[in-house]
């Protein structure tokens, strides 16, 4: 099992990476004398949440399940004033603690339940997608969607712990898998080249879930975003860096309903964009703009457009996106592969240009 500090002084919290890890000596100092409340993600096997329920059940105070049926419409005000009356109903306290089982949805959903019920309460997140497991569980962004935005209504709010095992993996489809790559491939290209070349030699064993190499792609993965969090937990800067590729991405997803695409497809559209945003303003070369497209055809994500987006709708859905500062939209660009910076001076006409010839 590997170990990662997230240190965020009388924030931080372990990430505990490794295969079938979840058993009492790494959950029972979080639930031991809790009221607890489980809400899991309707993906996970019914014999897996029986088996931690039995689990933990000797130690806890108290113990509620809700199974959330992740889709991003569902995660809403309605679902959220679900979780709020079990909390309420049984009259749980704030000593409680919440965990959140499942994907991105769930961990989300789970930590805003967290951030606001009674002014915040604990929370411990077991990731059991790729994609939250190097992303939504990482750094306390908790939030629930809009009917016109996703992720509009949210909170940083950190979680105690964070149990990333990777048996849950195995019982994915490839699609999830490559939708978690999206967002690795990411990292590497905003902060570590030596990453992103590692990925390239060694994308066929992480996409086969081999031990060795997934155990690691996830380490070197949470490592990068860990990295950003500590620096700059709130997103005043540097932390912004890691949302290259998801102003389009957020654009294209909201365009397709959430239907069209998942969110590293989306994610990995929005990055072949703001790639070509590079290019064009002299960054990084075509050849490194192939170099990329060939690792995200490798690591298998689809990045077809599924129905004609209009440039313009899309360039409207992209200035609602929350990293905008007034009328400005704040872009990330690549300086070099392996390198990242926002720029806020990027032309309306050519982000226009740039759409027009991509989709
Ligand atoms: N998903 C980007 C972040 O956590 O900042």
């Amino acid at each position: 099992m590997r170990k990662i500090n997230l240190d965020l002084t009388d924030k931080s919290y372990d990430i505990k990476i490794g295969n079938n890890i979840i058993d009492l000596s790494t959950v029972e100092k979080f639930v031991s004398n809790k009221e607890v409340l489980i809400v899991f993600d309707s993906a996970i096997s019914g014999s897996r949440i029986m088996q931690f329920k039995e689990m933990i059940s000797k130690s806890i105070l108290k113990l509620e399940l809700i199974e959330i049926d992740a889709n991003e419409n569902n995660k809403s005000q309605e679902t959220l004033s679900e979780i709020y009356s079990i909390l309420v109903e049984n009259k749980f306290s704030r000593d409680c603690l919440i965990i959140g089982m499942g994907g991105g949805i769930v961990c989300d959903i789970a930590g805003f339940s967290a951030a606001t019920y009674q002014r915040g309460v604990n929370f411990l997140l077991i990731p059991t997608t790729l994609l939250a497991q190097v992303d939504a569980s990482v750094g306390g962004k908790t939030a629930i969607n809009h009917p016109k935005g996703k992720n509009m209504i949210g909170a940083f709010h950190q979680p105690v712990g964070v149990i990333a095992d990777i048996s849950f993996l195995k019982t994915l489809p490839e699609r999830e898998i490559s939708c978690g790559l999206s967002e690795m491939i990411k990292h590497g290209l905003i902060n570590d080249i030596n990453y992103f070349c590692w990925l390239e030699e060694n994308i066929k064993q992480v996409l086969r879930l081999e031990p060795e190499a997934i155990e690691e792609a996830i380490s070197r993965s949470i490592e990068i975003k860990t990295f950003f969090v500590k620096e700059d937990e709130k997103e005043a800067n540097i932390r912004a860096l890691l949302n290259f590729g998801h102003t389009f991405g957020h654009a294209i997803e909201l365009i397709g309903e959430f239907k069209d695409y998942n969110h590293g497809e989306a994610v990995a559209i929005g990055m072949i964009l703001a790639l070509e945003l590079s290019e064009r303003i002299g960054n990084i070369s075509k050849q490194d703009c192939i170099r990329v497209r060939e690792l995200l055809d490798k690591a298998k994500i689809d990045t077809k457009i599924k129905n004609p987006i209009n440039s313009t709708d899309l360039y409207k859905g992209m200035m609602g996106d929350k990293k905008k500062r007034g009328n400005t939209l704040n872009l990330v660009v690549l300086e070099d592969l392996g390198k990242a910076k926002v720029s806020n001076e990027i032309d309306e006409s050519l982000i226009l240009e740039i759409l027009n010839s991509s989709l």
